[in-house]
């Protein structure tokens, strides 16, 4: 725990007093963190990524690099993950995958992120972790087909985390019912192609060009590329980072999604599109974001920021992906303002994340007025507010 930019521990004893016990009660073998014992009572990708750095603030070095490498366990041989692993249930939703003990696609890949918070705070992370990180990214960064203008394919919303975002509707012909979605979201999952491996590399029923998705693909291999020297990861990241620079719209102050939804839903302003701040060469794009992202008319919130912009029509503050404060985004959006040296957002939101998280008794999500907690509760990725607390000194 020599990590200099790590303090404050010793100010956040009631917000560790919370998450302790959650983190506890969620320890599962062979070794990983549900994210909600009865909703999500499996191992998804971010999450246990999230979790490993949570596990790294409490302390436990060993559960971190085995929460890593049991998102891992299930690599395939040309570097892809799945997003979700059925530990224990191996024939739960096979005949839906069309394979056992996992899922067919991926998520947002945050192992560069979480290896080099580990490093960071002087854990010894295995050579096999970091090696298979690394192959992820590859995977994403060289198997995936890619866009006309240049970002990595998203073959399901699901590969997102943001699995009912504005930004995918238009993907739904008709009325959008839940209903509607969920039949829709399985027929795009019979249209995944994949390589020779069983690794899925396309779906043109889906080939969208999320900046979200590209952007936590550019920052995961920037970063783990920066710690391992790795100069071939480095420069796709960074090839990657310039594609993500022109899908800026200034008019929107968004950065906009390319293929099929680029004139339609690919618009639509939301928390997670916001994400290529962490990654885009254009400082005056960057610090546009940042700035809406406090500003009581776009994004801000005493428990923000918002998930959808206040200007939407879909904005509704309330409902799964379409409004809500997820303490994932504020974290991801905290790292972004700290990276563009904005200390002023990146307090206002750690302070913001913080109070939310315990208002909410650390629920999945919550009305970003209010606190008032949504989804699952307690949900293991809030235990990010303590990471944040901690390195805010709050
Ligand atoms: C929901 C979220 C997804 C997350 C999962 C488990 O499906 O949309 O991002 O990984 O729950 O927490």
């Amino acid at each position: 725990m020599s990590e200099p930019t790590v303090h404050g521990a010793e100010r956040a004893p009631s917000l560790e007093s919370m998450v302790r016990p959650v983190f506890d009660a969620h320890w599962r073998a062979p070794g990983f963190t549900v994210p909600n014992a009865t909703t999500y009572p499996w191992q998804w990708l971010w999450d246990s990524c999230f979790c490993a750095v949570v596990w790294a603030d409490l302390g436990d070095d060993e559960r971190a690099i085995q929460e890593l490498r049991t998102a891992l366990a299930h690599q395939g041989p040309t570097g892809f993950v799945p997003h979700v692993t059925y530990w224990g249930d191996e024939r739960f939703l096979e005949p839906f995958w069309g394979r056992s003990a996992t899922s067919a696609i991926t998520q947002p890949p945050m192992f560069g992120h979480a290896v080099v918070e580990l490093v960071r705070r002087g854990i010894d992370v295995p050579g096999d972790v970091v090696d298979r990180s690394a192959a992820c990214l590859r995977f994403l960064l060289e198997e995936r087909r890619r866009t006309r203008g240049g970002l990595v394919e998203m073959v399901h919303p699901w590969e997102s985390g943001a699995d009912d975002s504005p930004r995918w509707d238009a993907l739904v012909a008709g009325e959008l019912t839940a209903e509607a979605w969920y039949a829709r979201k399985g027929e795009l999952v019979h249209a995944l192609r994949f390589d020779d491996a069983g690794a899925p590399v396309a779906n043109d029923e889906c080939p969208v060009g999320s900046v979200a998705f590209s952007a936590l693909i550019a920052w995961n291999a920037a970063e783990l590329a920066r710690l391992t020297g790795d100069g071939a990861l480095a420069d796709r990241a960074s090839e990657l980072a310039g594609a993500l620079s022109t899908r800026w719209e200034p008019e929107l102050g968004t950065w906009v999604d390319d293929g099929p939804t680029e004139a339609t839903s690919g618009r639509v302003r939301t928390l997670e599109a916001m994400l290529p701040a962490l990654v885009d060469p254009e400082a005056a794009h960057v610090q546009r974001a940042l700035d809406e992202l406090v500003d009581p008319a776009a994004f801000g919130a005493p428990f923000g920021p918002t998930g959808v912009h206040r200007g939407e029509p879909s904005y509704d503050p309330a409902t799964y992906w379409r409004g809500p404060a997820w303490p994932q985004l504020s974290y991801l959006v905290w790292c972004a303002a700290r990276g563009a040296g904005r200390d002023d957002v990146a307090l206002a939101v750690a302070e913001r994340l913080t109070s939310g998280a315990v208002t909410s008794g650390l629920a999945e999500h919550w009305d970003p007025d209010t606190a008032r907690p949504g989804g699952a509760a307690p949900q293991s990725w809030t235990g990010l507010a303590l990471t944040v607390a901690r390195t805010a000194g709050l």
